[in-house]
């Protein structure tokens, strides 16, 4: 790939032969003599890389990056110095720029130096394409779990009919992540998908959020307002936190379920949408159905399709592809493109349990990129919580128990083997947890034999 490369510098002979260099290695390259040459050529051309001098008459180089940066130039600033000051060098980083080069250029390190810049730059874009891929509506989820491939499967088939689809699971599990990609696959995804969180409001506020007021309906409705739901038309309304809505909003959703049609609130002209309806919900929709909670006609209405998506402790194939998503991610925000996760940090995420499912996994990910100095991401960056052996992880044996056996409901009970099998994995994950996976010390925790211990290991995928 070919660069554009600007070099800023008053030596008019040390300009000549860096351009001579990138001109044979095939690059295009422009010229300025001082700060304001080079402001001005910024503005005229975009570059990939710019070598800035640092002492310079007028505009010095650091008042140039400066200028650069404020005027919004992204390229790889690369500082030429022959009186390279800790100082100056600190302070040209903090600038944004990105190395430095002494004089007389070395050329092997110029060559390493604009091949980075090109990288950074083709990473931009890429990342820029990917964005775009995020936006919401279009839906990215990343799953390699037969579990995830499956459900994946199901989405997309449910796309493409009208139903309404009902998405569960715990939070951060990626309940709103599928509800995008639904949309996404459908015939709608040209459309607009339009999101609703119908907890974070009250009673009367959801529906007139969802539905739309006429004008004076109540004191501070000074004017007629369209509802959430006609700003869906023609595409997807995504209901988040279903399971919160009161009795009064159950049955006006219902019967728009039914219909397409509703009523704005305080008005008596009946309105016909067409747009999508999916919901999300981490309640426990049965349960707030035989409590009475529930409309029971709602829940077999909205029920009709039903995506379930598991914890990602359930899933744990998935981490690694996962991590490796938010890595990518958040290394080309932070243009640190060469990160790569230790293989000991990566063996501790796959064996955490991941409470808060795949948003702390991100979490935890970004924080590793922010704090990262070298490329390698070690152990001691992850947030501390990984490796308390505490509730979060898998809770006490009792929970564990109560898990394998199928939820809290005593009327499903695992086979005993089943229940057996989950705890004692759950029991050795906590151990491995505790000793920081190091498998002889938890072999000593457990008392078993470090053979057995890792036959175990191996053999509930530890
Ligand atoms: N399979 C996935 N692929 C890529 N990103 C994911 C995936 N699952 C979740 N995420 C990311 O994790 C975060 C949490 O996901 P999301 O908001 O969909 O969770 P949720 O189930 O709706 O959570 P809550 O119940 O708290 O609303 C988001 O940043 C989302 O982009
Ligand atoms: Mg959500």
């Amino acid at each position: 790939m070919k660069a554009n490369v600007l070099i800023v510098d008053d030596d008019a002979g040390l300009r000549r032969a860096l351009a001579d260099r990138l001109a044979f290695w095939g690059h295009a390259t422009s010229e300025a003599a001082d700060g304001v040459c080079a402001l001005s050529e910024a503005a005229r051309q975009e570059f990939d890389l710019v070598l800035l001098d640092l002492t310079m008459p007028g505009l010095c180089g650091l008042d140039t990056l400066r200028r650069l940066k404020e005027a919004g130039c992204c390229a790889e600033v690369v500082i030429l110095t022959a009186h390279g000051t800790v100082e100056a060098a600190v302070e040209a980083l903090k600038l944004g720029a990105t190395d430095f080069l002494t004089k007389p250029a070395d050329f092997a390190l110029l060559q390493a130096v604009v091949e980075r810049a090109l990288e950074k730059r083709r990473l931009q874009r890429v990342n820029r394409a990917l964005a775009e891929r995020l936006a919401p509506g279009d839906g990215f989820v990343a799953g390699d779990s037969s579990a995830m491939r499956q459900l994946l499967d199901t989405a997309a088939r449910a796309a493409r009919s009208n139903a309404v689809v009902l998405v569960t699971g715990e939070s951060g599990s990626g309940k709103q992540v599928m509800a995008e990609y639904i949309h996404g696959q459908s015939q709608r995804a040209r459309g607009p998908f339009v999101y609703v969180n119908c907890v974070a409001l009250s009673d009367e506020l959801i529906e007139s959020t969802l539905f739309g007021h006429e004008k004076g309906a109540f004191t501070g409705a000074i004017a007629r307002k369209e509802g959430r739901i006609d700003a869906a038309a023609g595409g997807t309304a995504f209901l988040d936190e279903v399971g919160d809505i009161t009795a009064r909003l159950q049955s006006k959703l219902l019967h728009f379920l039914e219909t397409n049609q509703f009523e704005r609130v305080g008005g008596t002209r009946t309105i016909t949408v067409d747009c999508r309806i999916v919901t999300a919900t981490n309640r426990d929709l049965e349960a707030e159905v035989r409590e009475g909670r529930f409309r029971q006609d709602l829940y077999f209405r909205l029920n009709v399709i039903r995506l379930h998506v598991p914890p990602l402790r359930e899933r744990p194939e998935d981490i690694p592809l996962l991590a490796q998503v938010f890595l990518d991610r958040y290394a080309v925000e932070m243009g640190r493109t060469r990160l790569k996760l230790a293989s000991r940090t990566a063996e501790i995420l796959q064996r955490y349990q991941w409470p808060g499912n795949v948003r702390q996994l991100r979490n935890a990910v970004e924080r590793m990129v922010v704090l990262a100095r070298a490329d390698t991401l070690t152990p001691d960056l992850l947030p501390p919580e990984i490796f308390l052996p505490a509730e979060q992880l898998v809770a006490g044996p009792e929970r564990s128990i109560a898990a394998a056996a199928g939820g809290a409901g005593e009327e499903d009970v695992a086979p005993l083997h089943d229940a057996v099998r989950a705890f004692r994995r759950a029991h050795i994950a906590r151990a491995l947890a505790r000793t920081g996976g190091n498998q002889t010390k938890a072999a000593q925790l457990l008392g078993l034999q470090r053979t057995f211990l890792n036959r175990l290991i191996k053999e509930y995928g530890l």
